[in-house]
């Protein structure tokens, strides 16, 4: 694999002509790396599935760089979503439409809608325009496994399977994007991520969460996504860690006796950014750790705390089932 400062037009050249060649290249967004391919080209695309391990129900996210590329893509885009689109875009939420013919139904699963994003890191941005094509991308993680917030990640996971990475440096947000759909009046939330549900409510929109136990029904939303490798038990405070073989991930920092030697703090002080930027990098090191199991701290279900709970439970259902 080769590793190519994204920021350089030499590396964007070499990653367009791989893509242009019908192949797979990892890129940085705002929110994770991304795993990209042409997304009107259903051979590369194909490609994706292949090296994720990723089963076929579950539908891409269309990633493009300007507003207008929406209409190439939805067969209607009500005015709902192009308020959102001019609140948020360019930046970290998916809006799911009902698409049009020209994309492929590899990309979306065999559904007749299609989740659309304009990332706002450059990179990103620069990649999909120069390419002259919208980009079809997962997070760049083998199916189930933790989304990858630095090339060192993506690296570790494809090395030998995916040519080119562009770095864009730690992913700025560190939790993916926030994925919603549209109805007559309101907004259905498919998956918290990283715009927070508080800020589409805060523009007058009504919103329709839906409960955490059909948060599996659709495509894509597994129980065991986001999941370590090690099991995950969720826990209060880090008193309630009793076993050396384990790891904890804490929200806040605070001062304790812990039995566990390996310890990540999202957060020195409860700042909901600067642990959404860590969450998965953090979770990631503690799998890594010679431990058992991994203790996660509950964390408030707010803001950006809803969806790391949400990641934190998926994450824990893993070990029951
Ligand atoms: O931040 C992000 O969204 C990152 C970066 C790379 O853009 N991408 C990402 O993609 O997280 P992925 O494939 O790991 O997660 C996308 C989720 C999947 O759970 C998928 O099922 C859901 O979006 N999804 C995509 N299209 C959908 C559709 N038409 N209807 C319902 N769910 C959809
Ligand atoms: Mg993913």
């Amino acid at each position: 694999m080769k590793i190519l400062n994204g920021f350089e037009a030499d590396a964007i050249e070499q990653a367009v002509a791989a893509l242009t060649a019908g192949g797979v290249v990892a890129f940085p967004t705002e929110t994770v790396y991304g795993l990209g391919a042409d997304a009107f080209n259903p051979y590369a695309v194909a490609k994706i599935f292949e090296i994720k391990r990723r089963p076929r129900f579950d539908p891409l996210i269309v990633h493009i760089c300007s507003m207008d590329g929406v209409f190439d893509i939805a067969e209607h885009v009500p005015s709902l979503a192009i308020r959102l689109m001019e609140r948020f875009w360019p930046g970290p939420l998916t809006i799911i439409l009902r698409k049009k013919d020209s994309i492929p139904d590899i990309v979306t699963a065999g559904l007749s809608t299609v989740g659309i994003r304009m990332p706002s890191h450059p990179v990103a941005l620069e990649l999909i325009k120069t390419l002259g094509r919208h980009i079809a991308a997962p997070s760049a993680n083998p199916f189930g496994y933790i989304s990858p917030t630095r090339v060192a990640h993506v690296v570790k996971s494809f090395k030998d399977r995916v040519p080119i990475v562009l770095d864009g440096g730690d992913s700025q947000f560190g939790i993916e994007s926030t994925i919603i759909s549209i109805g007559s009046d309101r907004v259905m939330v498919h998956r918290h991520g990283a715009i927070p549900i508080e800020e589409i409510r805060a523009m007058g929109v009504d919103i329709e969460e839906k409960k955490s136990n059909d948060m599996c029904e659709a495509p894509g939303e597994l129980p065991f996504h986001y999941a370590p490798i090690k099991p995950l038990v969720m826990v209060n405070t880090i008193d309630e860690v009793l076993r050396k073989d384990s790891s904890f991930l804490g929200f806040t920092e605070k001062k304790a006796r812990p039995v566990s030697k390996h310890i990540r703090y999202l957060s020195r002080n409860g700042d909901f950014r600067e642990a959404a930027a860590n969450f998965f990098s953090h979770l990631i090191d503690l799998d890594r750790e010679d431990v058992n199991i991994i203790y996660a701290e509950r964390i408030p279900e707010k803001g950006l705390g809803k969806a790391m709970m949400d990641r934190l439970k998926k994450a824990a259902k893993k070990c029951v089932s």
